[in-house]
């Protein structure tokens, strides 16, 4: 089974100083929100309309397995996304394997919705995907009754084996991770008597909302500051009509090189700010970024706001570790951030960060240091020595990026506030959450 998804040849690209970003923009929509969106949208019974979609690989891998299981899941000429599900528990056998790329959230909640039908899949992904940990899922969905098979040490490719029907749980997340709780809910829907996930630490909600918003009866509790989420099985989920935000993880590269750039002032318009996922903008601020939120309201059952950043000088911060789960994905960026600040930054707690599309300790710490940031790493998180606000000198060659859009995105946005600029070993990756992030750095820069 030891089959691996080959990419195409490696798009290296050097990042050069650029001037300051202005005027306003918009960020493609929400990942995880996006992800969601299909495969409740493909649960339901009956059409539901997305606009705002993420059109990245990883949604679009998202896409590709849940029509290969039975669902409609199409593109309108007006960009609007139509999905015609046929019902919780119908979910057909996919003829081939389900080729996961790069998205470890597409394989973990698919996961999930395969283990409590009665059909077998198998997951594949590329080289990045395939060394990643999939035992936190396995262990929650073989309890509720299904059988999988992974390859050596807990990772694709591997073959799950669903049942129907399945047997309700309670589990206490072991990790802080949206991914697992959602694929325990996701089985979780397909399976008779209450399903419960319990969350010592807070995560991402877009499930729950979501779920909410789609009429499943879910509850959520909270007992001795942990939450306990209970969903009702055998759901029957109405079609929705969703508007997806701004990705808040993609703005993020935007905002943090508008405070950089010395001149920036820019708008980031109809960014998603649910407090599970805002946080990277909490300590922005505590470094001194000024970043205000304008015109707040609701889009899609999520806040959103739009974000006025304009470039600051920064001063180091320690970072709680408690605010982690809320910015998960924008350590690389804030790294960068930190490496232009004055005086230190200290970031412990992130564990996790060795465990996602690359081990986004390590890579940032050799691609800052290779550009001439002061990077010590720990096990659990980077200490950094900023320059003051000085540019960083730059790479000579190219910095390694590992299969890792975040990482590529956040070395981009180091180029852009170093002298000689930085090297990206493939932009390639980028395309899984945001295709059109170039274009939209030109054009904000004003070099488009
Ligand atoms: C996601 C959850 C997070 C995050 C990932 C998207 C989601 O992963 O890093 O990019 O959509 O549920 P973990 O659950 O592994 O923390």
């Amino acid at each position: 089974m030891k089959a691996i998804t080959l990419h195409a040849s490696p798009t290296p690209h050097r990042f050069l100083p650029a001037g300051p970003l202005r005027g306003r923009i918009r960020v493609p929509g929400d990942k995880s929100i996006s992800h969601r969106s299909i495969m409740l949208g493909a649960l339901a019974v009956g059409e539901t309309r997305v606009t705002g979609l993420l059109e990245g690989e990883d949604v679009l891998a998202t896409a590709a397995a849940m029509r290969a299981m039975g669902a409609s899941v199409e593109r309108q000429d007006d960009g609007t996304w139509s999905i015609h599900g046929t019902g919780v528990g119908t979910l057909l056998q996919p003829a081939g394997a389900l080729d996961m790329g790069n998205s470890g959230t597409s394989t973990r909640l698919l996961m999930g919705l395969v283990a409590s039908h009665p059909i077998t899949a198998t997951f594949t992904g590329d080289a990045s995907l395939s060394r990643r940990p999939m035992g936190r899922v396995i262990e929650p969905l073989s309890q509720m009754g299904a059988d999988i098979s992974p390859s050596p040490g807990g990772t694709l490719p591997l073959m799950i084996r669903g049942l129907s029907p399945a047997v309700p749980i309670t589990y206490r997340l072991p990790v802080a991770s949206a991914q697992v709780k959602s694929a325990v809910l996701l089985a979780g829907l397909n399976t008779a008597g209450i399903t419960t996930v319990i969350e010592p630490v807070p995560t991402r909600d877009h499930s729950e909302r979501m779920l909410r918003g789609f009429g499943a009866d879910l509850t959520v509790e909270e007992h001795g500051g942990e939450r306990h989420i209970h969903l009702r099985g055998e759901a029957s989920l109405r079609p929705q009509t969703i508007t997806v935000p701004g990705d808040p993880s993609s703005a993020a590269f935007f905002a943090v090189a508008a405070l950089l750039v010395p001149g920036s002032d820019l708008v980031i318009e109809n960014v998603g700010l649910n407090p599970t996922r805002a946080a990277l903008f909490t300590v922005l601020r505590q470094m001194g970024g000024s970043i205000t939120e304008l015109n707040p309201r609701e889009v899609g059952g999520e806040p959103v706001a739009d974000l006025h950043a304009r470039h600051s000088p920064l001063t180091g911060v320690e970072v709680d570790p408690a605010l982690a789960p809320a910015m998960i994905d924008e350590f690389p960026v804030l790294f960068v951030a930190a490496s232009l600040a004055h005086g230190m930054t200290v970031t412990t707690g992130l564990e996790e960060l060795r465990v996602k599309e690359s081990d986004r300790l390590s890579t940032m710490a050799a691609a800052l240091t290779a550009a001439g940031a002061r990077i010590t790493e720990q096990p659990d998180g980077l200490t950094i020595h900023g320059t003051g606000g000085d540019p960083l000198p730059g790479t000579p060659h190219a910095v390694a990026t590992k299969l890792d859009h975040r990482i590529a995105m956040s070395m981009a946005v180091a180029g852009l506030v170093s002298q000689g600029g930085v090297e990206v070993d493939d932009t390639g990756p980028i395309a899984t959450s945001f295709p059109t992030f170039r274009a939209l750095l030109d054009s904000a820069t004003g070099q488009a």
